[in-house]
């Protein structure tokens, strides 16, 4: 019989410090009234080295709530997948090192780079993985720290970016519902859109302490924002087409949280009220690979996701990369 994957647990991590538009207005040329209307960005979490907010230690947090929620020990992880763009270290991968964090000995351990679409991309691994019957419960995170690579002088990118980590468990099962379907897609054509350089870091007297890095995120916003719209709607389309879905049947979108007027354009465009999608980028900013993940854990812990419900997670990132799944809630 036909094995598919249930996510059992969901967890998150954010860092303690919140860093308000007022904040901001220290830092950049900016006003909170201009941050909130064209992006819907409150405030957001900026990770604290003396505080040991790491990569690895996000992940680590937001992990072993998911799998204390799916009473799973770690040693019945065969596989940790993880999407991010700002480990700790060049290398080894932040997957091995959350695998040895959480002692995770039986498991396979690694990442995959993706930008923001990290996690849907990491998703889909393991989807393929439990399909082909090589893998039976696995650890999914999607984080990052842009903070490290953000350049604290751009007022363009400093006001949406911001640091954390979400998990799911996931398991194999061959009973109704689960991961339906999961899309990938990319376009290198559109690689210089939103890219890490070297540069020379700043870092402003307000975040003092902040890990410095030799390079900074550079984004075409404005272009990257029409790109957005039309990857997420036409990836949304695709995957409700590929399960006969309509609109209608679904019940809960969760897309990646880069910019209130995005979600808002492409819920229209794919003809879902606002009503049913769930946003939380009001108090996290765009925290990239880890956006998904953190609201999946905000909408399950909060009810919003009840057993029989078709959800509909979608991302768009740097690559370009963008990316959907389709799943019918079995928690
Ligand atoms: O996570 C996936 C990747 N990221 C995204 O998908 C983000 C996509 N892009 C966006 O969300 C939006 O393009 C932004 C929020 C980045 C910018 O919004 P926009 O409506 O596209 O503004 P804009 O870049 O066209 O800039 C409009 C004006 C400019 O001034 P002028 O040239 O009209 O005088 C900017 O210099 O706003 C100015 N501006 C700011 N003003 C105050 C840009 N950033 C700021 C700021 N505060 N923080």
């Amino acid at each position: 019989m036909m094995q598919r994957a249930h996510i059992i647990g969901t967890g998150l991590s954010v860092p303690e410090r919140i860093l308000s538009n007022k904040d901001l207005e220290g830092i950049v040329d900016t006003t909170n009234e201009w941050i909130v209307r064209r992006s819907g960005i409150k405030e957001r979490r900026i990770s604290s080295p003396d505080r040991d907010e790491t990569t690895t230690h996000l992940s680590t947090q937001a992990s072993r709530r998911a799998l204390e929620m799916a009473g799973v020990c770690a040693d019945q992880l065969d596989m940790i997948v993880i999407g991010t763009v700002t480990s700790d270290c060049q290398f080894p991968s932040t997957a091995c090192m959350v695998q040895e964090a959480l002692n995770a000995e039986n498991a396979v351990a690694f990442d995959v780079s993706a930008g923001c679409s990290g996690f849907l991309y990491a998703l889909n691994t393991v989807n393929n993985a439990i399909q082909c019957g090589t893998c039976r419960t696995a650890l999914v995170v999607g984080v990052d720290r842009l903070s490290s690579i953000i350049n604290w002088l751009d007022r363009g990118t400093c006001v949406l970016l911001a640091d954390g980590a979400g998990a799911v468990v996931v398991t194999s099962n061959p009973g109704e519902g689960g991961i339906l379907s999961s899309h990938l897609k990319s376009n290198g054509k559109f690689w210089d859109l939103l890219y890490s350089s070297d540069g020379n870091a700043y870092t402003p007297s307000i975040l003092k302490g902040l890990s410095k890095k030799s390079f900074h995120l550079n984004m075409s916003g404005n272009r990257l924002f029409k790109q957005a719209i039309e990857c997420l709607s036409s990836i949304a389309k695709d995957a409700m087409k590929h399960n006969s879905l309509s609109s209608d049947d679904i019940d809960l979108v969760v897309p990646h949280q880069a910019n209130i007027r995005i979600i808002r354009a492409m819920a229209d465009n794919i003809g879902i009220p606002m009503t049913r999608v769930f946003t939380n980028l009001h108090k996290y900013g765009n925290t990239s690979s880890a956006s998904i993940p953190i609201a999946l854990d905000e909408a399950n812990r909060g009810g919003l996701l009840i057993r029989g419900k078709n959800v509909l997670l979608v991302s768009f990132g740097a690559g370009l990369t963008w990316a959907a799944s389709i799943m019918k809630w079995t928690m």
